[in-house]
């Protein structure tokens, strides 16, 4: 068979590797884009390849075709050694022309085509969980995990991350970038910081899905506490949380997001990085444009800090700030298991102990599990070992959920765990609500942004499961305190002895 002919001028050394490189890519990337529009491979990896790696080759070896061309073209110039024309001569009556005019086109026309299927496909693979979950995959991993287990766990971290839109897809992938190079790098910041400050505003992202105006009425939430004495006493709280609407007591248009984000504006100051000490706030009546400004007595600020600090609107995300990542305490975590039964309560102590194992500090997740199992199984041996044999299943188990505990929440390498990330819904562990509603801040005509327990919510029964206090009124239960504290819940916020350990 008589060899293909090609123009002369494309017979260099420089031109044939790059064809050869381009050519080799290009299929390799034609079987792979085939196999992941099958949908079988969701490896991170294989996709920065297909995406990331094989087209940087590709337009490489196209680039080399023309680059060696032009060097050739100098040369034979340069050497005077024929008559050139100024510009090359494309005559399709020679066939060395007419093949490479073909390929040319045929390559031209191909590699559009690849091209759209293939930044189509990177575009929704740059998108997707498995890119931003696992690609960086010790970086992400407690954010990922909690995920996971999160009511979002089927929304894309995409959908609150980045949005709709050119821009923010743009901007995402400008500082997407920047990431990549810190991770390899080994420059990114261990915790990762937050709140995260370029977070796309609440109404663009949560308010897609969520429409605030919805009415939820009041919702029921359960909780199950047990105590740190020798038997963990179990404790439930059961109450009717006021989101907002259709609420017998407050009238239609009231509750918790009414205020928030209907009915008012509300803009504050914070003095530290994670928006927890809050001197000042303002709120703006939309109906009334009455503006109210609130201040903490004990901690004022001048007129110079008020006018100079950037102030926030108060969104969705300054109630629900981790309505995807919630690390849990030791204590909450615990507390869990035994719910769950994943721990015998039965065990003498296990809520103290488990909780001691869990929140010590570890350097690694190996250690973790190792310190987890010691702490558990030595404490038994050493109070008895003969319980301690006679009990050893149980024992095992509890230690097993302990781990599972460790791992889902606490995050040795990325220093992630509770008392970084505050939870700022609610008001038992971090100040969250209180941040605002602890009976401080005031207006100056003197009115106080309620700390009145029954505004947010009411205690529907409360107690021991074998003498749980039951509400008979629309009002709700006045709260109990599972050991005697006297009456310092009504002063000191829950938040200042409770910690997630042991208060
Ligand atoms: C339901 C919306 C939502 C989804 C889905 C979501 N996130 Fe987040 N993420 C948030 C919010 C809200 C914050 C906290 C921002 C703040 O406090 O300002 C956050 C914070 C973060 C942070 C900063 C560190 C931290 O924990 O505060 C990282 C990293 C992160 N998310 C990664 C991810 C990854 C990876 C995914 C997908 C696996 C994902 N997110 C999915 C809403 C979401
Ligand atoms: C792509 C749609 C989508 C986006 C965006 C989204 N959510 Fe959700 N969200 C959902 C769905 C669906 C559920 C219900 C999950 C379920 O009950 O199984 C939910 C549930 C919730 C809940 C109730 C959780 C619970 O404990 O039951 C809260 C609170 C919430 N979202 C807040 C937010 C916030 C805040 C944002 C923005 C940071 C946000 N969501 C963004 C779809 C979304
Ligand atoms: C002032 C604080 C605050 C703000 C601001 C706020 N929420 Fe809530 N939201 C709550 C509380 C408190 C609850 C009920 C308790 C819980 O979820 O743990 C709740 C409950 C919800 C629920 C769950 C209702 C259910 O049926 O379980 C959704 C969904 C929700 N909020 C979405 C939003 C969205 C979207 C925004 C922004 C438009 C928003 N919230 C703004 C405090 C707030
Ligand atoms: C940044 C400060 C701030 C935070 C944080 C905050 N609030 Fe408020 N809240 C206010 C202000 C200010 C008002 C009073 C608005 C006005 O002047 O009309 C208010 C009013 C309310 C009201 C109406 C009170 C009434 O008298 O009817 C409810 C209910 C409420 N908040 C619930 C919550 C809940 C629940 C949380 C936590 C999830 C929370 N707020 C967090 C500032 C805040
Ligand atoms: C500004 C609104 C607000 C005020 C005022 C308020 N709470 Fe709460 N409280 C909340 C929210 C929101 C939650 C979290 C509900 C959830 O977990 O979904 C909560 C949770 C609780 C819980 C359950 C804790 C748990 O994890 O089991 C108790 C108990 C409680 N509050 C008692 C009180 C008492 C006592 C007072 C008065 C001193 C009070 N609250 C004042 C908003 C408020
Ligand atoms: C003055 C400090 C103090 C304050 C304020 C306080 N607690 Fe406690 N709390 C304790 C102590 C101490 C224990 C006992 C721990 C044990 O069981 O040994 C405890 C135990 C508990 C328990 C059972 C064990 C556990 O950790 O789950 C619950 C539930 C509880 N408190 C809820 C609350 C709530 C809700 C508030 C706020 C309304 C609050 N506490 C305010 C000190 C406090």
């Amino acid at each position: 068979m008589e060899r293909p002919k090609f123009p002369r001028l494309a017979q260099n050394s420089l031109s044939t590797a790059g064809a050869i490189v381009a050519l080799v890519t290009g299929l390799i990337m034609i079987v792979m884009l085939g196999i992941s529009l099958t949908g079988v491979e969701t490896n991170a990896y294989f996709g920065i390849f297909v995406f990331m790696v094989l087209p940087v080759f590709l337009v490489l070896g196209l680039l080399l075709i023309p680059l060696g061309m032009f060097r050739q073209w100098r040369r034979w110039q340069r050497s005077g050694r024929e008559e050139m024309p100024e510009w090359p001569l494309i005559d399709l009556n020679r066939t060395g022309h007419r093949n490479a005019t073909i390929i040319f086109l045929v390559g031209t026309i191909l590699f559009i085509g690849i091209g759209a299927v293939g930044s189509y496909q990177a575009y929704h693979f740059t998108e997707s969980v498995t890119f931003c979950g696992t690609t960086c995959h010790e970086v992400m991993e407690p954010e990922h995990t909690a995920y996971l287990q999160s009511p979002h766990a089927r929304v894309a971290c995409a959908e609150c991350h980045v949005g709709y839109g050119a821009g923010w897809y743009a901007k995402s992938k400008l500082s997407g970038a920047y990431q990549v190079y810190a991770t390899l790098a080994n420059k990114y910041p261990q915790p990762i910081p937050t709140p995260i400050t370029s977070l796309r505003p609440a109404q663009e992202t949560c308010e897609r899905c969520h429409w605030p105006e919805k009415r939820y009425g009041a919702q029921q939430r359960q909780s199950f506490h047990y105590e740190y004495d020798e038997s963990s006493t179990p404790w439930a709280i059961n109450m009717l949380v006021r989101v907002g609407g259709g609420n017998p007591i407050l009238g239609h248009t009231a509750g918790i997001h009414w205020h928030m984000n209907v009915g008012v504006d509300i803009e504050y100051i914070a003095r530290d990085e994670r928006r927890q000490d809050i001197p000042w706030i303002r709120a703006v009546d939309r109906n009334t444009g009455r503006v109210t400004v609130y201040q903490n007595e004990k901690k004022l600020l001048t007129e110079e800090e008020i006018n100079s600090t950037p102030k926030r609107r108060m969104d969705c995300v300054d109630c629900h700030n981790r309505p995807s990542h919630i690390f849990h305490s030791p204590d909450h975590a615990i507390d869990e298991a035994i719910t769950l039964q994943k721990i015998d309560r039965s065990l003498p102590d296990i809520k103290r102990i488990a909780v001691e194992a869990m929140a010590k500090e570890y350097d690694t997740k190996a250690a973790a599990s190792a310190g987890i199992a010691g702490t558990i199984a030595d404490y038994y041996k050493l109070k008895d070992a003969a319980f301690y044999h006679a009990n050893e299943v149980q024992i095992t188990k509890a230690i097993g959920a302990t781990q599972e505990a460790f791992s889902k929440n606490i995050f040795p390498w990325m220093k992630a765990k509770w008392s970084g990330y505050p939870d700022n819904i609610g008001h038992f562990i971090n100040p969250g609500c209180m941040r605002c509603h602890d009976g401080k801040h005031k207006s100056a005509d003197g009115v106080t942004i309620t700390r009145e327990c029954n505004t947010c919510h009411s205690i529907l029964s409360q107690g021991r499961p074998d003498s749980l206090q039951m509400s008979t009124s629309e009002g709700g239960l006045e709260f109990v305190h599972p050991v005697d504290i006297s009456d310092a819940w009504r002063e000191t916020g829950c938040y200042e002895c409770h910690q997630g350990v042991q208060p």
